[in-house]
């Protein structure tokens, strides 16, 4: 049986006890009455540290969401392999000093050698709960003002944390370039017009599943989902973009021995002036 970390160094600290009571007791002369009764206080000494040394052995594991019947520590996964990054470098010379037109330039680099570039990980939180949220979503457009993606503001849970927090986070990873870049930023919904030149390039069956999506609303028929003619089908009022105007922008190029370059962009408020920080990795 492989004992765990926690109760092998229990074991130890109380072996050691036990071996000092022992060696104590051992050097004891002709005992005298005092001698004696400290020899005896020695041996119930030694003889709880070896209780002690059985209950470290036998006593039930913790139990934890990992274990719940508190049988095994044993971990599901342990340290994968590690992988070393050599594709790239980044350094402060090579930067473009607006973190969009950086980012574009990259984006288009990760569209050239990843399947997916424009998919990344969205991140709110909850207020005043403080609980956090992330999915991947795709991003549809990239301007000046900012990054914008598109979903339902009805039911989701995004939508739920953004009417709490209008701040939320983006990770885009790029494998195949060895690159992340993370964006901190504030949402604001985008226009019904502009979400609506959105929806007009959606397949016909995406536009109505948008509609059908209004989940658990009352309709009269079928014909409610399906009667959708050739005519313009408009954007529904909690669907559309969301607009992510940024704060911080981090751009990441892994390198080798964990010694990754780092960049970040900052500034206090969405039309400020950009800084640039070189992080430690
Ligand atoms: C590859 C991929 C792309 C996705 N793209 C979008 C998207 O662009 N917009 C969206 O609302 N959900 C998208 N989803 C679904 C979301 O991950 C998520 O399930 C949904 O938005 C509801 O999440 P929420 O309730 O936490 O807000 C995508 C899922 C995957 C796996």
């Amino acid at each position: 049986m492989r004992l765990p970390l926690k109760r092998i160094s229990a074991v130890v600290r109380h072996g050691n006890l036990a071996a000092r009571t022992a060696t104590t007791t051992s050097r004891l002369p002709q005992a005298t009455p005092i001698q004696a009764q400290q020899h005896q206080r020695s041996a119930s000494r030694l003889a709880s540290a070896l209780h002690k040394v059985v209950d470290a052995m036998t006593a039930p594991l913790e139990k934890t969401p990992l274990n719940p019947a508190g049988t095994t520590e044993e971990k599901l996964i342990f340290a994968p392999p590690e992988d070393q990054y050599r594709k790239g470098a980044l350094d402060r010379e090579h930067l473009d000093p607006d973190p969009v037109i950086q980012f574009h330039k990259w984006f288009k680099e990760a569209q050239a050698s990843t399947d997916q570039a424009e998919a990344l990980t969205l991140s709110t939180a909850h207020l005043p709960s403080g609980r956090v949220s992330s999915r991947i979503v795709y991003m549809k457009e990239l301007t000046h003002l900012g990054f914008v993606v598109y979903s339902n503001f009805a039911t989701s849970q995004k939508a739920e944390d953004l009417r709490t927090n209008p701040h939320a986070s983006l990770s885009f990873w790029w494998k195949e370039l060895e690159r992340q870049v993370r964006v901190e930023g504030v949402c604001e919904r985008i226009s019904k017009e502009e979400s609506q030149a959105y929806f007009d390039t959606r397949g016909r069956g995406s536009r109505i599943g948008a509609w059908a999506s209004k989940q658990s609303q009352v309709i009269e028929s079928r014909e409610v989902l399906e009667g959708w003619g050739k005519e313009k089908i408009e954007v529904p009022e909690y669907w559309g973009g969301l607009r992510i105007r940024p704060l911080r922008v981090e751009f990441w190029q892994g390198r080798e021995s964990r010694l990754h370059d780092r960049f970040e962009y900052v500034r206090d408020t969405v039309d400020g002036e950009w800084r640039i920080n070189r992080l430690s990795p």
